[in-house]
């Protein structure tokens, strides 16, 4: 049976595929009574001339595409550091709190999702409108990858890490019974904490850390979650919490995440890294293999993994891997 095609839809669709806003109420209204399902109407989009005259004249951005994919993927596997000592971590840690500490101060909105519009400075009540619909999106990607693996609707406790100020947190409240909301930013989780309660959203508990040793006392959980958290740590970091956060999942639960696997020529030294200048945001990668192994490790069953477009660049990927109940 059609499951109907709602306005939001239409409109993520137009911002999907054609790049820009649906230009009337009529266009709407014409692609809820034309399409049976989003299915139908993303093929729609798809052939459509709109869609097809501004993919045509992408052909560089296409011819991109693949040399990179070839490159990334046929490319000698790259020297990329991810064990180091425990003094080395400690100090690849700080780095990270340091950076993201600050910019929970000065640039909250804008270091989340950096879109000028999104600057301290310009985030009125409309902005900030727009910003936090974002999150809703972003929240039902767990659905997307449930549909498509055919696993029911996870629930019970989520665990997402680098909640920010609270954009996906509180879509994924409406989804779970309890989140437990992490983040490295003192500024962001402030802002998590009053936007929930701004929303009356009272199943969220923010837990501000500034080490891996506050992720090992995180009680078990039944879903990891993390978007655009991951790739601006380290790859030592990177491994070390999701190793530590894919240990904490119940039997029966899931995670999704997203991280940079396959940037082409990204390569990583802790030596060299710590003795470069820091960036204002950082982007890593840690190897699919190792991303996989970690899944095995943890006794999960990866059962869909996509690229995305999360770091705006080739060689993201979303994962997500469930555990089979006991
Ligand atoms: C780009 S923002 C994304 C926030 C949120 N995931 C979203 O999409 O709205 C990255 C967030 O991750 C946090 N973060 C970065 N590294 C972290 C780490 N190792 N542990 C916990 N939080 C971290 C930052 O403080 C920041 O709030």
């Amino acid at each position: 049976m059609s499951q109907g095609l709602t306005r939001d839809e239409v409109a993520e669709g137009y911002r999907l595929f054609l790049r820009r806003e649906p230009e009337s109420e009529d266009a709407i209204n014409g692609a809820i009574e034309k399409y049976a399902d989003v299915g139908a109407y993303w093929r729609g989009l798809l052939s459509s001339d709109e869609f097809q005259r501004g993919w045509s004249r992408s052909g560089e951005a296409n011819q991109y595409i693949m040399e990179t994919m070839s490159k990334a993927f046929w490319a000698l596997p790259a020297t990329i550091e991810h064990e180091v000592s425990a003094d080395r971590m400690d100090q690849l840690v700080a780095r990270i709190s340091e950076q993201w500490t600050a910019l929970g101060e000065v640039e909250p909105h804008y270091s989340v999702l950096t879109h000028e519009d999104f600057r301290a400075e310009k985030m009125d009540e409309e902005n900030i409108r727009r910003f936090r619909e974002t999150g809703r999106t972003a929240a039902s990607i767990i659905e997307t990858f449930e549909k498509r693996s055919g696993h029911d609707p996870h629930s019970g406790v989520c665990l997402e890490l680098g909640c920010g100020v609270g954009r996906i947190t509180r879509f994924l409240a409406e989804r779970f019974d309890q989140i437990i909301a992490v983040d490295i930013s003192a500024g962001n989780l402030r802002l998590c904490t009053e936007y929930m309660q701004e929303e009356g959203v009272t199943n969220v508990t923010t837990v501000h850390i500034s080490g891996l040793a506050e992720l090992e006392a995180l009680p078990e959980i039944d879903f990891f979650y993390s978007i655009i958290v991951l790739q601006h740590n380290s790859p030592p970091i990177q491994k070390a919490i999701l190793r530590t956060l894919l240990s904490k999942i119940r039997p029966g639960g899931g995670v999704l995440f997203q991280i940079p696997t396959d940037i082409p020529g990204y390569h990583f030294s802790a030596d060299v890294y710590l003795n470069s200048a820091e960036p204002e945001m950082e982007m890593h990668a840690l190897p699919k293999p190792v991303v996989l192994q970690l899944l095995s490790e943890a006794g999960l069953v990866l059962s869909d993994i996509a690229p995305d477009g999360f770091i705006g660049e080739f060689g993201s990927n979303t994962f997500y891997a469930v555990k089979p109940s006991a």
